[in-house]
C-alpha cells in the first residue's frame, strides 16, 4: 500500500474517533509505558563517564564522548588577549540576547559571541509558544505544580520558583521591546493550552514564536551596538589557575586562528545537543546544536546535572525525506489533532505529557501499527486535516501559517493530508548545575538556557523553554554586570585544561574525538 492509501484510512476513520474512548494511564502505567518504551531507557545507549567532576555517571554514549573529548587548544597558545569585556556572552540565541542586553543595561562593557550569525538558534525555530501565568483563573503557583508534574518531581525547585513568579515581568519587558503576542478581538493577551498543563498558558505569534521574538532581540542588541563577534565558535574557557574563569578561546570560522577574549565573567548560552544525534535519532535542531557549552564548562570543572535525560518531542516529520526530524508543533494537538495509528485508531491522549506521548508512539511502532515510507521510516499519522473539519477552511492557515508553508514547500498540503510523525531529538533536559542567577559552581561562569540543567526535571513542559531563556538569560546577565563591577580581570591560563588532559591520561582514555564539535560532520565540505 502507498501512503496515500494509508491516508484514506484516516479520513475515514474520523467520525469513529470523535467518539473512541482513549486508554486511561495511572500512573503506574505512565511508569511504565515510558520505562520500557521511552529512548532514555535503552541501557545500551547509556554509559559511565570515566573522569571529570561527573565521573562515575551515566549519559548517552554521544556525549560521554563529547565529555571526554580533546580540546583543539594547543598546551603553548599564547594567552595575550585580542579583546577584553566586562561580561562576555557565548551564544546568538534567545538566552545570549537576553543575558548581554540586560548586562549592557546595567552599564557592562559587554561581546556576544556567536559560532554562526546572531540569532542562529534553536530560539529562532521555537514554535509553539512561551509559557507565562497571566491568564485570571491561572497563578504562578499552578504553572510551577504542573511544571514539576512534567518533570517527574524532579525539577530544581528554586529555579522552578523564580521562573514562574517572575514569567509576567518577562513578557511585559518583551511586549514592551515590541513582540507581537498573538491577541484577542479586545487587544487582550491571548493564551494557549499545552500538553501537561492544566491551564491555557501559552503566548504565541502563531507558529513562529520564536522567529518573533529572535526578531525583536536581535534588533535590540543591533540597536544598542553591542559588538558582536559572529562565525566564531569558542574551543576553550580561560581560567586564573585559581579556578575562576577569565575569558574564552575562539576560533574564527573563516580563517581558523584563534581568538582571545579576557573577560570578568563568561555566561555560556551555547544551547543544546540534537545535532550530536543521541542513539541515531534525527532532531528539530538546528546545526549548531551541538553541546558545546557543556563541554567547555565540564572541562573547567562544573558539575552536570540530569544528563540522563533527554526530551524525544512526539511530532517530528518522518515524510517527506527533507523534513525528517523537523518538528510538527504540538499547537496542532492543542487544537485538537488526533495521533492516528495505521488501523485509525487513536492510542494516546495528546496532550499528555511528551515522555507519554513518544512512548506511546514507539509502543505503536513496535507492535507494528505504525506506517511505514519507502524510505523505510517509520511513524503514525497526525490527523492535521481535522482542525478544518471541526473550525472551519482556513483554520490551519490561520493558525499554523509557518507550517503550512514549511509542507507545501514539498508538496504536501497539510490541509487535506495527514502528516505522518515519529519522535524527533528536541531537548536536553539537563545541564551545567547553576543557582538562581545562572551562576555555576565555577566562580565567574555563568550559564543560561538549554546548556543549564535542573529547572525541567526529567521532562520539560511545552513552552517552558522560551521562558527558561529570558528569565536566566535576564539573572546571569545582570549578576555577571554586578560582578564585574566589584573586581579585576584575572590573569589568563589553560591551567584547568592542563589538569583535564592529565586526569585524561590518567584514566587512559586516549585518542578521543575533538571537543566542542562545533558543527555535524555532514555540514563540513571535504578538503
Ligand atoms: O511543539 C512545539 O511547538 C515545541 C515547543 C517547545 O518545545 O517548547
Amino acid at each position: 500500500m502507498d501512503l496515500r492509501a494509508f491516508q484514506d484510512i484516516v479520513h475515514k476513520t474520523r467520525d469513529l474517533r470523535r467518539t473512541q474512548t482513549l486508554p486511561k494511564f495511572s500512573p503506574a502505567d505512565r511508569d511504565t509505558l515510558i520505562r520500557k518504551y521511552h529512548p532514555d531507557y535503552r541501557e545500551r545507549a547509556y554509559r559511565p563517564i570515566q573522569f571529570g567532576p561527573n565521573a562515575g555517571d551515566r549519559t548517552v554514549r554521544e556525549l560521554a564522548c563529547l565529555l571526554e573529548g580533546e580540546s583543539p587548544v594547543p598546551a603553548d597558545l599564547p594567552l595575550t588577549p585580542d579583546q577584553t569585556a566586562d561580561v562576555l556572552v557565548v551564544g546568538g540565541g534567545g538566552a545570549g540576547c537576553a543575558a548581554a542586553l540586560h548586562a549592557h543595561g546595567k552599564g557592562a562593557k559587554v561581546i556576544l559571541a556567536t559560532k554562526l550569525r546572531l540569532a542562529d538558534s534553536n530560539s529562532v525555530m521555537a514554535q509553539g509558544g512561551m509559557q507565562v501565568a497571566i491568564a485570571p483563573d491561572d497563578s504562578p503557583v499552578q504553572h510551577f505544580l504542573d511544571t514539576l508534574k512534567g518533570g517527574h518531581l524532579k525539577n530544581d525547585h528554586q529555579l522552578l520558583k523564580v521562573m514562574v513568579e517572575e514569567g509576567p515581568t518577562i513578557a511585559k519587558w518583551l511586549v514592551d521591546l515590541g513582540v507581537l503576542f498573538d491577541r484577542d478581538a479586545d487587544g487582550n493577551l491571548q493564551v494557549k493550552k499545552g500538553g501537561g498543563s492544566s491551564k491555557p498558558r501559552l503566548l504565541t505569534c502563531s507558529d513562529y514564536t520564536g522567529l518573533e521574538i529572535m526578531r525583536v532581540l536581535k534588533d535590540e542588541v543591533l540597536n544598542q551596538k553591542i559588538p558582536l563577534l559572529e562565525f566564531s565558535a569558542a574551543v576553550e574557557l580561560l581560567s586564573d589557575g585559581q579556578g575562576a574563569c577569565t575569558g574564552a578561546v575562539f576560533q574564527d570560522l573563516d580563517n581558523k586562528r584563534f581568538v582571545l577574549v579576557a573577560a570578568k565573567a563568561v555566561i555560556l548560552a551555547t544551547g543544546g545537543i540534537g545535532r550530536l544525534h543521541i542513539q541515531g535519532f534525527p532532531t528539530s535542531n538546528h546545526y549548531g546544536a551541538t553541546g558545546d557549552g557543556l563541554a567547555l564548562a565540564y572541562r573547567m570543572g562544573a558539575p552536570l546535572v540530569q544528563i540522563d535525560t533527554f526530551q524525544y518531542h512526539p511530532s517530528g516529520a518522518v515524510y517527506p525525506e527533507q523534513l525528517v526530524g523537523q518538528l510538527v508543533t504540538e499547537g496542532i494537538r492543542s487544537e485538537g489533532g488526533h495521533l492516528v495509528n495505521v488501523k485509525g485508531e487513536r492510542f494516546v491522549n495528546e496532550l499528555d505529557t511528551r515522555d507519554v506521548v513518544s512512548s506511546s508512539i514507539i509502543l505503536e511502532c513496535e507492535e507494528g501499527r505504525g506506517v511505514r515510507t519507502a524510505s523505510g521510516r517509520e511513524g503514525v499519522w497526525l490527523d492535521t486535516p481535522l482542525i478544518e473539519v471541526e473550525q472551519g477552511e482556513g483554520a490551519l492557515e490561520k493558525h499554523f501559517p509557518a507550517m503550512v508553508r514549511q509542507y507545501e514547500r514539498y508538496g504536501v498540503n497539510i490541509r487535506k493530508d495527514p502528516v505522518l510523525i515519529y519522535p524527533t531529538l528536541h531537548y536536553q533536559n539537563g545541564g551545567v548545575k547553576i543557582d538562581v542567577n545562572g551562576e555555576t559552581p565555577v566562580k565567574n561562569l555563568f550559564v543560561a538556557g538549554e546548556t543549564s540543567g535542573g529547572l525541567h526535571g526529567r521532562n520539560r513542559l511545552m513552552g517552558n523553554s522560551l521562558l527558561d531563556l529570558m528569565v536566566f538569560g535576564k539573572r546571569a546577565g545582570l549578576t555577571a554586570a554586578d560582578r564585574a563591577k566589584s573586581m579585576q580581570q584575572g590573569t589568563l591560563t589553560l591551567a584547568h585544561l592542563d589538569q583535564f588532559r592529565a586526569e585524561a591520561r590518567k584514566h587512559g582514555v586516549s585518542n578521543q574525538i575533538t571537543s566542542p564539535m562545533i558543527l555535524p560532520a555532514y555540514t563540513r565540505t571535504p578538503t
